[in-house]
């Protein structure tokens, strides 16, 4: 019979008996896969594995923190944080085209990730180990699909952890093969994983580097960072997270709108609240969530967050709107 406890007890024999003696990596985005993943090959060899995690400054609020503080107090893994925030606004700076936003975030993650790979390579075999394998939270549902191709797949160029190059002096060690989605976030609950890593909606790769419809500054990430922690902090009072697909918040930053505020006229941006329902990400339809929820967000975004003077609702199914806006 399927039980986690099964699944996780013969998913750590056959880490042990593939990895050995030698050493692994596993890059973790900060998404359940990569995580659930990099907990399980833990669980198995412990020390051996060392996790990379890439901090290119495009996080939503906390989420940075959360793989940093409480995923190595959940799993006590050893963890090399690459602080990339510079090279990634540098790389990005003035760029307000999605698709080359999209293949320059991808491209600088790969370059980060590697040259981390590379010196973790070097650290073990100066301590006479082989880095041998590296560890990809690949789903039963990407191996089925893997070769078909999805029809998002080719209208945005995606970018996550999974999408690394197939690297040939790598192994791959892929836990999770035969889970599914829920099933994997079962796996990672019993093996302790904090609530918010475990039952994390779906983010993009690129992170809130497209969710700016203009170019990407610290500033205008950083009023994105407020406006969208408190959707999700309303969104969660509310008792929404499981009924609603995800919800990105979108800043249009080349937008500008007349308001008043306080003591008078302002001329600021608008947030765009995009909440969804789906199965599969395949198809969408806006959700129809209470108007009170709406207002609370609202309110709270207007206030809250400088700059912002408006905040606006995208009722577009998918298709025809795809569910980013970039
Ligand atoms: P779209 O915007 O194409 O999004 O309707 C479909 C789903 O995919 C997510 N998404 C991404 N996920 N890397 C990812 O890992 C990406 O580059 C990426 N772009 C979009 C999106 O959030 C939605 O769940």
């Amino acid at each position: 019979t399927w039980t986690t406890g099964n699944v996780i007890e013969e998913q750590v024999a056959a880490i042990r008996e593939q990895v050995g003696t030698k050493r692994a990596i596993c890059g973790l985005s900060g998404g359940v896969d990569s995580a659930v993943a990099a907990a399980l090959v833990q669980k198995a060899i412990g020390s051996q594995l060392t996790c990379v995690y890439v901090d290119h400054g495009l996080m939503r609020k906390g989420e940075t923190e959360q793989v940093e503080k409480d995923f190595v107090a959940a799993t006590g893994v050893q963890l090399k944080v690459v602080d990339a925030e510079e090279r990634f606004l540098t790389a990005l700076a003035g760029v307000s085209d999605p698709e080359e936003k999209r293949k320059i975030i991808g491209r600088e993650f790969i370059r980060v990730f590697e040259q981390a790979q590379a010196d973790i390579v070097a650290e073990g075999a100066a301590d006479g180990e082989e880095v041998a394998f590296l560890v990809q939270g690949t789903l039963y549902p990407d191996v089925v699909e893997s070769g078909g191709g999805t029809g998002t797949a080719n209208i945005k160029s995606h970018h996550n952890v999974g999408g690394l190059p197939e690297d040939l002096e790598f192994q791959l060690v892929e836990p999770l093969r035969q889970l599914f989605k829920d099933e994997v976030r079962m796996v990672g609950q019993e093996l302790g994983l904090p609530e918010e890593i475990v039952q994390r909606q779906p983010f993009p790769g690129p992170g809130l580097g497209i969710r700016i419809v203009g170019d990407v500054t610290r500033e205008r990430l950083d009023l994105l960072r407020e406006a969208d922690a408190i959707a999700r902090e309303e969104l969660t009072a509310a008792g929404l997270d499981r009924e609603i697909w995800q919800c990105p918040v979108v800043l249009l930053a080349d937008v500008r709108s007349v308001g008043v505020q306080g003591d008078g006229r302002t001329y600021g941006h608008p947030i765009v609240l995009r909440p969804v329902s789906s199965e599969d990400a395949m198809t969408a339809d806006w959700t129809r969530m209470p108007y009170e929820v709406l207002a609370k967000i609202s309110t709270r975004i207007t206030n809250e967050v400088p700059d912002v003077n408006r905040v606006v609702l995208d009722v577009t199914s998918k298709p025809p709107g795809t569910i980013e806006w970039e």
